[in-house]
């Protein structure tokens, strides 16, 4: 087991960062206060080829590994969540889908585009009566000739307003239960599409969050992301990409903690000293280093287990229930080592506190994930699929090694 990085994930971590920090940050406080979506910023990151990251060269990505990814979206998130939705959902909950179910037509028509920024992407699941429940779609796709006719509403959806194409999960046949489910990929200018942007937010007040509406909306069969009947595998195909960013955007936030807590307890003195002195104040930052620590371990495991091609589904949600916690908790004890300054938008720990509570609830709150993770772990594997090794020897050796 080698725990370094690779010149070439060292390289793509350096230069993430200070993307991050020369382009993103100079804007992060007026786009969060404003509560605007920054287009510019969008257009900067797509010319400089992130949404590009782990796209084979053949539709016009970089080809990195699911390593450097978890490192950039680190590096987005430390500056900014709301900048590191955008960046995951185009990458994990749109590109990485089309290029696992998609069709050759449909790689080739929309991978390139979204790569380069010329396309972006959502992901409609969530509707406002199936959150947790994604089994219970609403939204229904009645078969028309060889065409689908879509009709029904989705809530919560990121780069809703500005996407070009939504992957949009429908139910078929109700009484077939999920298997009676279909994803689409459904450009947003067909008509009957429409949607509205969602605001008041707790936190995220940059990231465009949207109500998607679908009336009527026609598509043809050869928009079927999969086959008929597949739709909710897709869609926790989809979560098992997503969760997996923001896991790596939980990372982010706990450096951006120990980074703001770390500086601030060496200028901020009381009772004569730096409060970084106060082994109280200490013992906090060391609890945030020691959560993001154990994070970006699991982000990174999870992470190689993506580039091996195996089934990361106990993985991939232990890392995201861990960094979504995790950072929470360091954004509380930031906001405590600031004392009343940290209740004051003066200073970047009250956003960075707002931002983090949302890791906790979207793409499965926690509590789906210590469902999946115990299922799991108490052998009722539906979450996870037959022959996933709970021997500990077996799941840190190389698949190729097992029978
Ligand atoms: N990959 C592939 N297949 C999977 C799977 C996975 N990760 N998880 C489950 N499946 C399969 C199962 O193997 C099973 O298949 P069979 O019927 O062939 O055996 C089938 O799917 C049903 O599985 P379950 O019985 O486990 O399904 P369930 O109905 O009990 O639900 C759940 C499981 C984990 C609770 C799931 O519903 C879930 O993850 N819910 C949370 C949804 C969520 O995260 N929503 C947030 C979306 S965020 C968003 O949309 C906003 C945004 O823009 C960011």
């Amino acid at each position: 087991m080698d725990f370094n990085l690779t010149s070439d994930q060292r390289a793509v971590w350096q230069w993430a960062r200070d993307f991050a920090d020369k382009e993103i940050a100079p804007k992060v406080e007026e786009n969060d206060q404003k509560a605007q979506f920054d287009f510019d910023l969008m257009k900067k990151i797509a010319d400089n080829g992130f949404f590009a990251a782990i796209l084979p060269e053949e539709y016009g990505g970089q080809a990195m590994d699911h390593i450097s990814y978890a490192l950039m979206t680190e590096e987005i998130a430390r500056v900014d969540s709301s900048t590191r939705t955008l960046f995951s959902v185009q990458i994990s909950l749109v590109e990485k889908p089309i290029m696992e179910w998609g069709s050759e037509a449909q790689k080739k028509h929309y991978l390139p585009k979204l790569a380069s920024g010329e396309m972006i992407g959502c992901f409609g699941l969530t509707e406002p009566n199936a959150g947790s429940d994604a089994g219970n779609q609403q939204t229904r796709a009645v078969k028309d000739g060889d065409h689908y006719v879509l009709n029904g509403q989705k809530t919560w959806i990121s780069n809703g307003t500005i996407a070009h194409v939504a992957i949009i999960i429908a139910q078929t046949d109700p009484s077939k239960g999920h298997k009676g489910m279909c994803a689409f990929l459904v450009d947003t200018d067909t008509k009957g599409f429409t949607s509205q942007k969602m605001g008041n937010k707790l936190g995220l007040k940059s990231s465009d969050t949207a109500e998607l509406f679908l009336d009527n909306v026609r598509v043809p069969e050869s928009a079927m992301l999969g086959k008929p009947g597949e739709g909710f595998k897709v869609a926790m195909y989809c979560l098992d990409q997503g969760r997996f960013s923001v896991a790596c955007g939980g990372v982010g936030v706990m450096q951006a903690c120990i980074d703001v807590s770390t500086e601030y307890a060496m200028e901020r003195e009381a009772f004569g000293q730096k409060i970084g002195e106060f082994q109280m104040v200490q013992s906090m930052i060391a609890d945030m280093a020691v959560d993001c620590e154990c994070g970006r371990l699991l982000v990174l495991r999870a992470a190689h287990k993506k580039d091996q091609g195996v089934r990361n589904t106990r993985e991939t949600s232990m890392a995201k229930l861990f960094c979504a916690d995790a950072a929470n908790r360091a954004a509380y004890n930031a906001v405590q080592v600031f004392g009343g300054y940290g209740f004051s938008e003066e200073y970047p720990v009250a956003r960075i506190y707002r931002d983090a509570r949302v890791l906790s609830l979207y793409e499965g709150t926690s509590q789906i994930h210590r469902i999946i993770v115990s299922h799991d772990e108490l052998g009722l594997r539906a979450a996870n699929g037959p022959g996933m090794p709970n021997n500990p020897i077996d799941r840190y050796s190389n698949p190729a090694d097992l029978d």
